[in-house]
């Protein structure tokens, strides 16, 4: 499959009038924004540009079906339709290091979603374009590129903070250092659309991320 039909595929799920701002659309500009910010990472790594693209693009697909179950949603959807290869990151994005904690909001919250992705994860070994769609996936908003730190308090705000939740992050953090070593460059240098606002508060959005982790564990 390449990013056309990729893009295809995505665009024929917007919903209210293809109206692409409004709520239930969110994720569909959040895909596009994934798949443009993996492409440039990509091309950074001499990589395959068009590939991470049609990644990044279908990574959310499962979000059609079920907004809480999407990894194993998506991974199904497009394995019935014939690619499994571009399957995997419907489940893989979601999951750090392939391991089934190290993921946002504390993870499948049923046995039988558990034991799928389990398995699966277990079955598999994460590639470069894995790390590139975890990577993006948290920090592309539905009105483009922000910092990790801006995303993670984001969610953690919205979501609260679970016992993953800071191994979470740090595992993000390891994540980036190592493909900013790999590419030479700090990934917010490839991103210039980043607001000025987000980049002068990653220190304040930091620190405050901190604290919330430290509150969760005096309750643990
Ligand atoms: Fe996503």
């Amino acid at each position: 499959m390449n990013s056309e039909t990729a893009l295809a595929i995505l665009l024929q799920n917007i919903k209210n009038n293809k109206d692409l701002g409004k709520t239930e659309n969110r994720w569909i500009l959040h895909s596009i924004y994934t798949g443009l910010a993996a492409r440039r990472i990509a091309h950074e790594l001499n990589l395959d540009e068009d590939y991470a693209l049609t990644i990044g693009y279908l990574h959310d697909i499962g979000r059609i079906i079920n907004h809480n179950n999407h990894p194993i949603e998506g991974y199904l959807y497009l394995d019935n339709l014939g690619y499994p290869d571009i399957a995997r990151y419907s489940i893989t994005h979601s999951f750090i290091n392939n391991v089934i904690f190290n993921t946002a909001g504390g993870g499948p919250k049923d046995k039988d979603s558990y034991n799928f992705i389990n398995n699966y994860l277990k079955s598999i070994e994460l590639n470069i374009y894995d790390n590139i769609i975890q990577l993006c996936d948290l920090f592309c908003l539905e009105s483009g590129f922000t910092t990790f730190e801006k995303r993670i308090l984001d969610i953690s705000t919205r979501k609260g903070i679970y016992d993953n939740s800071s191994e979470h992050f740090k595992n993000i953090m390891n994540l980036k250092n190592e493909i900013e070593t790999m590419m030479g460059k700090e990934i917010y240098s490839l991103f210039k659309e980043i607001r000025k606002e987000d980049l002068d508060s990653i220190n304040d959005d930091y620190e405050k991320l901190l604290k919330m982790f430290k509150t969760k564990e005096k309750t643990l």
